[in-house]
């Protein structure tokens, strides 16, 4: 990157981190290979109804078995480090016991592949596919199920931890809390505000342990949670919103935990009476962090359906959110830096003759980097951007018609079409800097 780039009011800093983020389940398939065991996302796909388009992740992007031809295609777009996650099933087929090598080896391989192709590997412990024996003994319900987890951790640590620097435990615990345990919609389908509350003191304990664990096999790397915000608005939907219970629920409910040892809204009460908060558990979550991963898709639709734009999820697409976001973290938590571990928009993308335009997730990535890029002029200490994803893959309950990556990704012969808004992006990792609408450089 020139340094023209860096002084450019486009461009970013020289040790800027930009990336492209993936999960395990979404893309993997081979779901028994070398020995795997299931997790609640294999068996939340068989029931019926469970997935919109009747699909499931058995298959996916194939990416078990293409995985060396995947990291050339990570390395031909420019992306400069990769955000991937380690599936648990396949270190521990039962979630706890003996280390299963031959999974363990898929993850050196995509390691050492990235690393020789010089993109800076970054790992996500859990990414939502809790071992299927584990959840048979009440899953994140219990709190055994977080000290398993830091075993695993430790494990994972201990084989990749002098290669890999960047350690993220759980992505998104509130996603899980709400859709896994509340609402129902994600595996493993349960509706109970009670075990909801559990599930999430012992996905942040899972946070702690593990963050510990992580550390004591590998001191010298870093380890950061990510968590997903949705900024709230006034009625007007123009002013961002840093007070109140919704603002608490959307923002808080995770990051005071793991940012000051403590619950919003005295949440702390109930949980102590319910035993699940036992003395010392707040010191535990509230680990030295390296950096808060901020994972960002839209604001809070709390005030009813609005105008505008929106995505193939129905998401209303406020890249202004982003910066706002940014701003109140630096403001809330300001010794810690932060980056932007997922971003990014689903399209129904079609392919014509062998290319796919998508000119609406260029946009979309546009100006979600010119937010972070204002938060950059701020002050704020924003690291690094991940955009999500790199491949079109398995999404959730939406199955696989929802369509977020920069590559294409032909399910019937797992042919992969690098999209134009790829080309775009690869670009501005390249170069450190967003072109302008025309598509010039600086
Ligand atoms: C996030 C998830 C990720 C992906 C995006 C669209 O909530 O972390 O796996 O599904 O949403």
């Amino acid at each position: 990157m020139s340094s023209a780039a860096a002084s450019s009011p486009r461009g970013f800093p020289p040790e800027f981190v930009w990336g492209t983020a993936t999960s395990a389940f979404q893309i993997e398939g081979s779901p028994a290979a070398d020995g795997k065991g299931p997790s609640i996302w294999d068996e939340f796909c068989r029931r019926p109804g469970a997935i919109r388009d009747r699909t499931n992740a058995d298959a996916a992007c194939d990416h078990y078995r293409r995985m060396p031809e995947d990291v050339d295609l990570l390395a031909s777009l420019g992306v400069k480090a990769y955000r991937f996650s380690i599936s648990w099933p396949r270190l521990f087929p039962e979630g706890r016991g003996t280390l299963n090598s031959a999974g363990l080896d898929f993850y050196r391989r995509l390691t050492d592949a990235l690393l020789s192709r010089g993109i800076e590997p970054w790992a996500t412990l859990y990414h939502w596919d809790l071992p299927a024996a584990l959840e048979r003994e009440g899953g994140w319900g219990k709190r055994r199920t977080a000290e398993y987890f830091a075993e695993y951790a430790h494990a994972a640590a201990r084989a990749l931890g002098d290669r890999v620097r960047y350690w993220m435990p759980v992505n998104e615990p509130g996603v899980v809390m709400a859709l896994g345990y509340v609402l129902g919609g994600h595996a493993p389908g349960r509706r109970s505000p009670v075990l909801a509350l559990k599930v999430m003191h012992h996905l942040l304990l899972a946070h702690g342990l593990a963050t510990q664990a992580v550390r004591a096999a590998a001191p010298s790397v870093r380890v950061g949670p990510v968590i997903n915000f949705s900024p709230v608005y006034d009625r007007t939907g123009r002013r961002f919103v840093s007070r109140g219970w919704r603002h608490a629920l959307a923002n808080r409910l995770f990051l005071d935990p793991v940012g000051r040892g403590r619950y919003p809204l005295g949440l702390g009460i109930p949980l102590r009476a319910m035993g699940c908060c036992r003395p010392g558990d707040m010191q535990v979550i509230a680990q030295p962090l390296d950096f808060i991963g901020v994972n960002y898709y839209s604001r809070q639709q709390g005030w009813g359906r609005r105008p505008g734009p929106r995505t193939a999820m129905g998401w209303e697409i406020f890249p202004q959110g982003l910066y706002d976001l940014l701003c109140w973290l630096h403001q809330a938590l300001p010794a810690l830096p932060l980056v932007v571990t997922e971003n990014g928009a689903a399209f129904d993308d079609q392919v014509e003759n062998s290319a796919v335009h998508d000119p609406e997730r260029r946009e979309y990535l546009r100006a979600h980097l010119q937010s972070v890029r204002q938060a950059l002029d701020r002050g704020v200490p924003v690291q690094g951007y991940f955009c999500w994803s790199f491949l079109d893959n398995f999404e959730w309950a939406e199955g696989l018609s929802r369509r977020f990556g920069l590559v294409y990704v032909d399910y019937a012969d797992q042919r992969r079409i690098v999209k134009d808004s790829g080309r775009w992006f690869g670009r501005v990792c390249r170069e450190g800097l967003i072109p302008d609408e025309s598509g010039e450089p600086a």
